[in-house]
């Protein structure tokens, strides 16, 4: 099957924002190449966490997820690519930072499942519907990527 232009929405959690970890964690995206089309630092909302994760929200563990998500600010990227909600999903790595292999982002910077510094849309209907808790369509900036020529 070929590959397919998609949109994903990528959150730098509020460990990543307290942790001043945000530019590092945008090199990586714009290192492999795919483009931010849109992006926001917001705070968010217990009406928001709960539309986010609701598929999470019976879950034992969603109280302290909240508490978590609603603890700093994050930033919201839309970011599109060639297969981009597989690839960044690659990118970021297990859930669980303990488990994350290394050289992924969770791998390389996280230790914990609920801290793990990244979110990103698990499949197309997901990425559809996260992409417009965070985003008007007015707000993605389409544009061509300037490939850097080779000078020597
Ligand atoms: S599950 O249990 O398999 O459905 O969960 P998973 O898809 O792995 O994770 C979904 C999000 O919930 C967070 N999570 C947790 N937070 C706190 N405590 C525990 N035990 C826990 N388990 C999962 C996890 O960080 C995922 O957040 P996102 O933002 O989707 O990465």
């Amino acid at each position: 099957m070929s590959d397919s232009m998609q949109r994903t929405l990528v959150l730098l959690k509020p460990d990543a924002v307290q942790r001043r970890l945000i530019g590092e964690l945008i090199a990586r995206f714009e290192a492999k190449g795919l483009n931010i089309v849109a992006m926001k630092m917001l705070q968010v909302t217990p009406e928001l966490a709960k539309q986010h994760y609701a598929e999470h929200v019976e879950k034992p563990f969603y109280p302290s997820l909240e508490s978590f998500i609603t603890s700093a600010p994050i930033v919201a990227l839309a970011i599109d690519g060639l297969d981009v909600i597989q690839v960044v999903r690659d990118m970021l790595g297990a859930t669980s930072g303990l488990k994350a292999a290394a050289g992924t982002i969770r791998g390389d910077f996280s230790s914990s499942r609920q801290m793990n510094l990244v979110h990103a849309s698990d499949g197309p209907d997901a990425a559809q519907r996260e992409l417009a808790l965070y985003f008007d369509e007015s707000e993605f900036c389409d544009y061509q990527p300037v490939l850097v020529p080779f000078l020597r």
